[in-house]
């Protein structure tokens, strides 16, 4: 699939923003464990949420659809999934296969995970490695990449202080955690997102967290009952429309349910983004890099390796095509620095590589261009922004 853009004169208009995607995933799996029935509403009915659904039904949860985004969860409690009978398909998502195979590892039976050609190639000796130490058996391709498989086992406690602040990782510990009777207690560098913290927390888990520090002690409450989850709208969905604003002349936008979000035209100006702000908004940076080709002066981004490890390269793709499109920007090893404002010609055909948050940024900065820009490879915007195109085409 290809995007085409063009240029807009400004943007006046209410978007609403579609469901949370880690918070989605996580509201399936916390109430396929929980007992009784959950109903969740604003769910993302996206590609990489809906494998999150098919993966539990495959585990024998039964989840039926109300409505758009409203379902109802039959939760089995933390030891009721059973057997699947075939490879649970992980299709793009990295939360997807890394928090279940937290949650399999424990589980009293055998289970191989997949992805598509891109989460194939993402690290998963990430959560190999704490989970082994918890005496969890997983095998993966060359020690690292998926398929994995996964035989569940008896779980000891873990201290564990993560090399990279990740909150997929905290996340599969802590549902590996939920089915042990010892301490779990996981450290990072920096604090990274916490839903599932929060989650487990409003759930009645016992679970604790100070500074840097979060943790399951020895004795405490693991099993939770069922309750309600409504889905707020996405940050990292918004963050797109937030910079169409901010980028675009005289432009006013509102988007976001739970907080209205106002984003006039603005004039920018280059900054530093680094350190531990970077875990908090990591998915945002490819739209970061947008606005910064418009900011005055320069914009330093580091401390963002991790972003040579998401659905692509990104900083790799970033660079690579806001260079073709002569903006001024070079590649650091961990992040990027771009010069600006840029004015932006297009007429040119530029690639997302298959990463839906690559090809949603550079559709915002089509919004600029004097002529089209042509995006390909942009069919995985469907894993976590399905109405994007459909917002698109009423812009
Ligand atoms: C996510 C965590 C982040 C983020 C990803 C979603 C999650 O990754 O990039 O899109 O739902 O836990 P990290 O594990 O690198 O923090």
């Amino acid at each position: 699939m290809h995007i085409q853009t063009n240029k807009k004169q400004n943007i006046r208009r209410e978007i609403d923003i579609p469901g949370d995607k880690s918070i989605s995933h996580r509201s399936i799996i916390l109430s396929s464990l929980a007992r009784g029935k959950a109903r969740i509403k604003g769910f993302l009915e996206s590609e990489d949420c809906l494998k999150t659904i098919q993966a539990f039904q495959n585990m024998g949860v039964e989840i039926e659809r109300l409505n758009r985004g409203e379902y109802i969860v039959n939760g089995v409690g933390i030891r009721g999934l059973k057997a699947p009978h075939n490879v649970i398909d992980c299709g793009n998502s990295g939360t997807l296969m890394r928090l279940l195979t937290g949650l399999l590892a424990t589980q009293k039976f055998y289970t191989v995970l997949n992805g598509d050609v891109s989460l194939r190639l993402r690290p998963m000796d990430r959560i190999i490695q704490p989970l082994s130490k918890m005496g969890a058996k997983i095998w993966a391709r060359c020690n690292k990449y998926a398929p994995l498989s996964i035989k569940g086992s008896t779980l000891k406690g873990l201290e564990y202080k993560l090399p990279v602040a990740s909150a997929q990782v905290k996340s599969a510990i802590l549902l590996a955690g939920l089915q042990t009777d010892q301490q779990v207690k996981i450290i990072e560098p920096a604090l990274s997102r916490d839903h599932t913290e929060r989650l487990l927390a409003g759930l009645g888990v016992d679970i604790k967290k100070k500074g840097h520090v979060t943790y399951l002690p020895k004795v405490g409450k693991r099993d939770f009952d069922a309750q309600d989850i409504e889905v707020p709208g996405d940050i990292s969905s918004a963050a797109f429309f937030i910079v169409a604003g901010l980028i675009t002349q005289n432009s006013e936008i509102i988007g976001e349910p739970i907080a209205d979000l106002v984003v006039r035209s603005s004039e920018l100006k280059g900054t530093e983004i680094s350190g531990n702000i970077i875990p908090t908004l990591i998915d945002e940076i490819p739209a970061i890099s947008i606005m910064a080709s418009q900011a005055e002066g320069e914009t330093i981004i580091k401390d963002a390796r991790e972003l040579r490890v998401k659905e692509t390269d990104r900083i790799k793709a970033m660079v690579s095509q806001l260079s073709s499109l002569n903006v001024n920007i070079e590649a650091l090893d961990d992040g990027m620095i771009i010069r600006g404002p840029n004015s932006i010609k297009g007429g040119i055909e530029v690639n997302s590589f298959g990463d839906h948050r690559v090809a949603m940024s550079l559709t915002i900065l089509g919004f600029l261009a004097d002529n089209e820009i042509t995006i390909k490879n942009s069919q995985n915007i469907h894993t976590s922004f399905p109405e994007f195109e459909q917002i698109l085409s009423v812009l």
